[in-house]
């Protein structure tokens, strides 16, 4: 369940936030956040399941190797907005639209080669219980891809974080700006191989901090 839809404002607001998700962000997709989706998924193959796939940006880069794609999201509001994207853009591959939580994945064990996490683990509420359902799903030698943003490593800028993480979590639908989510990536049962730190473009600097890379399952 969203952490932050319980009440009837919380409701009001993940309808809001859905229907007005592709226009916050388009700035940022037209100044990189696009290309850099794009490199990052372009090593996804097989089945492949994107966890918080919010409205699917994320779809049009899947590259031919991905025969099946499995979207995952838990808010109705995005789930509709997802399913008229993959109307369009679903490329002649089977996709699926899963309405269900991160930290409870309705699949089997090894169900998965690759997973997908991008500006997810900010707002799932137990990131380290999603983590562990991921590495629960992905083929021995599956790949996590990741693409979030996270605390800030300057200690000035990470107070403000924690300072603002509440208002900002109520603005960004459950988004916390101060989370170390390398930190849970290392402490999950995946290894981390890959990790370039980046800077979220045309971001407000509480959400600049971006890490994106690759971890492995075993
Ligand atoms: C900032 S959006 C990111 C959407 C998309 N992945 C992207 O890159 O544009 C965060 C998404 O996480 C979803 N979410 C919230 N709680 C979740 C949970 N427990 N499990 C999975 N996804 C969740 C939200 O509904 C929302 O679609």
């Amino acid at each position: 369940m969203l952490e932050t839809v319980a009440s009837p404002i919380g409701k009001l607001w993940d309808r809001v936030f859905a229907f007005g998700y592709d226009r916050f962000l388009a700035g940022s997709e037209n100044a990189g956040l696009s290309d850099r989706r794009h490199e990052l998924l372009a090593a996804a193959r097989g089945a492949t399941l994107d966890v918080g796939a919010g409205t699917g940006l994320n779809v049009r880069h899947y590259p031919p190797a991905v025969e099946r794609l499995v979207l995952l999201e838990p808010s109705p509001f995005m789930a509709a907005k997802l399913r008229s994207r993959v109307a369009a853009e679903a490329a002649g591959r089977t996709v699926e639209v899963v309405e269900a939580a991160g930290e409870a994945l309705p699949f089997p064990d090894d169900e998965f080669d690759t997973v997908a996490v991008t500006l997810v683990l900010c707002t799932i509420p137990d990131p380290a219980a999603a983590l562990r359902e991921v590495a629960r799903v992905l083929r021995p030698g599956g790949a996590l891809l990741f693409l979030e943003h996270v605390r800030s490593p300057e200690p000035a800028v990470a107070r403000w974080q924690d300072r603002l993480e509440r208002p900002w979590a109520w603005v960004g639908n459950g988004c916390h700006c101060n989370r170390d989510t390398l930190a849970t990536l290392e402490a999950s049962p995946l290894s981390v191989e890959e990790v370039h730190h980046d800077d979220f473009p045309k971001s407000p600097p509480l959400v600049r901090p971006l890490i994106v890379g690759s971890a492995r399952a075993s």
